[in-house]
């Protein structure tokens, strides 16, 4: 495996956080939907291909057992544990960039993948169980433990530096929205008190404040997780990277090329739904400029199959899959 130089890559040693009883340490990851997505990328055994969510490279480790010795694979991950994790994968037909993926475009040119020359670009959102079950990323209400919740640990505002600056109504806004929480704007006035009093630096902390002001729930669902994930998709700018990134990798996809997204919340799976849809319908002609049929633009993508949703059994096996979602589509002939 390559890592690559000019992009922040972390040591290549393995992950160096302590796994206490306080501080649990995960390194699996199941991987969601393996077999449906690489079958969805079509691989070609000497193509070129990129995984822009590494992980624990569940994804890119299929893939490379399909590709020949002339095929390629970029990976990309903005977590350094997930890249320390990646030196485990020796191959000299990988390389693996410390990038958020909306550096793919530049990532893919560093590697020699040019416009239009890639063969598949999947994307498996979200989190992976290491970053969820590792207490100190402070992702997780399950533990008491630093507010962090930054992807990428060497950058970037921390949960904990943001909670204590944000005035109530961005707060309000980013829990409504990322959330979909309805008692966001209690929430935002109750954190903006209680942080006058002292700083809010533990996921306990938040948790016990939203509990107090979340008076009903879905059945199952703690009160904390809609604030919990607002808080997490802004401060990792989920929504806005994927909006970035998803043209950059159609223009790197060769026509043929296919394109595969699998999405954990509705709010990502709209963005990925709409890019798609829209490639999919043909160009509107400009108002009053008189086309023929055949002159009329043609669409950019061509949708492939209906959405796809893992079965019960891969469900049971790891409930974490069940709100995934993949869509596929296929880049068109300009
Ligand atoms: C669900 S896991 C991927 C698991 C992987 N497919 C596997 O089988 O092991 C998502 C990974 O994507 C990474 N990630 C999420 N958003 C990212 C972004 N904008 N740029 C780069 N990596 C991102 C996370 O750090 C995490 O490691």
């Amino acid at each position: 495996m390559t890592m690559h130089a000019g992009i922040a890559v972390p040591g290549t040693r393995a992950p160096s956080v302590a796994a206490t009883a306080t501080n649990p340490v995960s390194e699996l990851h199941e991987t969601v939907l393996l077999e449906e997505a690489v079958e969805a990328l079509a691989i070609r055994p000497d193509g070129c291909y990129i995984d822009a969510t590494f992980g624990r490279g569940g994804h890119s480790r299929k893939i490379l057992s399909q590709l020949g010795p002339d095929g390629r694979l970029l990976a990309l991950d903005r977590d350094p544990l997930a890249v320390s994790a990646g030196v485990l994968l020796d191959d000299p037909r990988f390389t693996l960039v410390h990038t958020a993926f909306d550096g793919m475009g530049e990532a893919a040119k560093q590697v020699g993948f040019d416009v239009a020359r890639v063969d598949g670009v999947l994307f498996d959102l979200g989190l992976s169980s290491p970053q969820i079950d590792t207490a100190s990323r402070g992702f997780s209400f399950r533990f008491d433990a630093p507010l962090d919740m930054r992807m990428d640990t060497t950058r970037g505002q921390t949960a904990a530096a943001w909670l204590a600056e944000v005035d109530e109504k961005t707060l309000a806004e980013v829990i409504k929205d990322y959330g979909e929480e309805r008692f966001a704007v209690s929430i935002a006035k109750k954190i903006v008190v209680a942080r006058t009093e002292r700083p809010i630096t533990t996921t306990g902390e938040l948790a016990a404040l939203v509990r107090s002001c979340v008076r009903t729930r879905e059945p199952g669902q703690d009160a904390a997780t809609r604030t919990f994930q607002a808080v997490r998709i802004y401060i990792n700018q989920e929504l806005g990277q994927l909006a970035l990134t998803l043209p950059q990798a159609f223009d790197l996809l060769k026509p043929g090329g296919r394109l595969v997204v699998i999405s954990f919340h509705s709010l990502e799976d709209r963005v990925v739904k709409r890019f798609m849809q829209a490639g999919a319908k043909p160009v509107e002609p400009p108002k009053g400029v008189p086309l023929t049929a055949a002159q009329l633009p043609l669409p950019k993508l061509k949708l492939i199959g209906k959405a796809i949703k893992p079965g019960a059994a891969e469900i049971e096996r790891n409930p974490r899959a069940r709100s995934a979602i993949m869509r596929v589509a296929e880049k068109l002939a300009a």
